[in-house]
């Protein structure tokens, strides 16, 4: 390093796909980076593209070859962003940075997919040798390139510091039209409209709510997929077909980027076959873990989330082909229906609105299970601004967005989002159709998984009194595990000794 070399603001580790991208885009909005790989390819290629977006400009972004030379390279407090897997590689990195000399005021950033209570002990186990906090990021590749959604939590006077840094870097929204203000110019970032970053509250509340956007994320692909397999494997449609309908869907209320790029999978025909590429991808989903950690918060706080646990099983369903493709040969299915182009177009029409209706089942099921996990926690969580910073920027961006912030305006403490006076009547004008679409899928021997749970969930949410009086009386009959009656005081418990002539009925004190 010269005399003249300037320190750089922010120290950056990992140039994997996310890091390098996330690096570039903060280089784009004037800050110097440091930045460190343990594998020398990666770090070269982020230095060769820095370069080769500055032009003539000085590098923003400057290769360290260790810990301590990256230390060395920042103005203190030193602020260091991570972005590695998630796991062990985030403590043992920690665990070098001690070494290297990081001091008590200077802060670490995790970015990276991690489980929330490691983010929570993460905080504790650092505190004093250095500031842990953490920001979740989504918005992959091209989020990270030119505007992700952040999630950042944990100590507020680091958030104080990071503040202006994320909000440069974040995706904006347009404050009036509520759309996304994109821009995919390197060296041209956005610098007006709302920024998707807003803090979320203590250490570990920014991963859970992104861990919920990722189970929200993977129910709302499952139901694009199956209301596809409904057009494909029913109504006989081509991929090229199916493209055009989801083009047209995505210029309603389910414009969104996962019905975006959807109808472009769909869309793209493969080099080698000519054929259409999905129909040459292998029905094999795979997971990271995300969804599998939402649906088991989900069931350890007792708040519902049929639809997200659904969409984890069809993955795992979905990973089992072997043993489909035997039991296909084995397992009959119902006869199969012709359909007149009419009767067609009505169930496309039924699929859009069973979609729409799911699509809103899954959103409250996920922000019910994070006002659930804030009572748990006792989070403050701004619903509104969660809704906000989704807007743009990550995966599950739509335009729906803009009216589950509309509705936690109204009521932040809003219990349920299919409670909001528009979504109950979203759902009640749409939910005939989503009756068919799953009827009609169901009668044809279709899994609609996803589409149906979430039918499922509405009805039950609706039912004021569901069948657990009969189970309440089975669980009384072999396990004295008694139950409350509708006509006593609440929380008096009452057990009938079964066995007994007469069945007598006992009052538990
Ligand atoms: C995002 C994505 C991103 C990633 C997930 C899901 O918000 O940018 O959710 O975090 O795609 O890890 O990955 P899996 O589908 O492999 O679980």
């Amino acid at each position: 390093m010269t005399e003249a070399t300037p320190l750089c603001d922010i120290g950056f580790i990992g140039a994997g796909v996310m890091g390098k991208n996330l690096t570039l885009n903060l280089a784009d909005n004037g800050y110097r980076v440091a930045a460190f790989d343990l594998d020398n390819e990666r770090l070269n290629s982020l230095l060769n593209q820095d370069a080769l977006e500055r032009g003539d400009q000085p590098a923003r972004v400057i290769g360290c070859s260790s810990y301590t030379e990256l230390l060395s390279r920042l103005s203190a407090p030193h602020l260091i962003v991570l972005s590695v897997p998630a796991g062990e590689a985030v403590d043992d990195i920690c665990h070098k940075l001690i070494h290297a000399g990081i001091r008590a005021d200077d802060i670490v950033v995790d970015t990276g997919n991690s489980l929330w209570t490691d983010t929570v002990a993460r905080e504790k186990d650092y505190e004093g040798k250095f500031i842990f906090f953490s920001t979740a990021v989504s918005g992959g590749e091209i989020g990270a390139r030119f505007g992700p959604s952040l999630m950042p939590s944990g100590d507020p006077f680091a958030w104080s510091r990071i503040k202006p840094i994320w909000e440069a870097i974040a995706a904006k929204v347009d404050p009036e039209t509520g759309e996304p203000i994109e821009s995919f110019e390197p060296g041209k970032p956005v610098t007006e409209g709302e920024p998707c970053a807003a803090y979320i509250g203590p250490g570990g509340s920014g991963h859970y709510v992104k861990m919920v956007h990722n189970g929200i994320e993977y129910a709302d692909m499952q139901m694009i997929c199956e209301t596809y397999q409904v057009m494909r494997d029913l109504l006989g449609m081509s991929a090229l077909d199916i493209a055009q309908v989801f083009g047209e869907w995505n210029k309603g209320i389910l414009h969104s980027y996962l019905m975006d790029i959807s109808a472009q999978v769909l869309a793209t025909i493969d080099s080698d076959t000519g054929q259409p590429l999905v129909d040459i991808i292998l029905d094999k989903a795979g997971q990271k873990g995300t969804g599998l950690w939402t649906a088991m918060s989900s069931l350890t706080l007792g708040s519902p989330a049929p639809t997200i646990a659904e969409a984890v099983y069809a993955r795992s369903l979905s990973a089992l082909k072997h043993e489909r493709v035997k039991a296909s040969t084995i397992l009959a299915g119902p006869d199969q229906t012709e359909f007149s182009a009419e009767q067609k177009n009505d169930i496309i029409q039924a699929l859009h609105d069973a979609l729409y209706c799911a699509k809103i089942c899954a959103y409250a099921q996920g922000f019910h299970l994070m006002k659930t996990a804030a009572d748990e926690h006792g989070w403050q969580l701004n619903f509104c601004e969660i809704a906000k910073i989704w807007r743009a920027g990550c995966i599950i961006r739509a335009v729906f967005l803009q009216s589950i912030n509309d509705a936690y305006e109204r009521n932040n403490e809003l219990q349920n989002l299919l409670l909001d006076p528009f979504f109950a009547k979203q759902v009640s004008v749409y939910q005939q159709n989503w009756r068919k679409a799953v009827a009609n899928a169901t009668l044809s021997g279709i899994p609609v998984a996803a589409l149906s749970s979430a039918l499922s969930y509405y009805d039950s949410y609706r039912t004021a009194v569901l069948p657990a009086n009969l189970l309440q009386g089975q669980r009384d009959f072999f396990g004295a595990h008694t139950f409350e009656r509708t006509d006593q005081a609440k929380g008096l418990k009452f057990h009938v000794e079964w066995s007994q002539p007469g069945r007598p009925m006992i009052r538990i004190k």
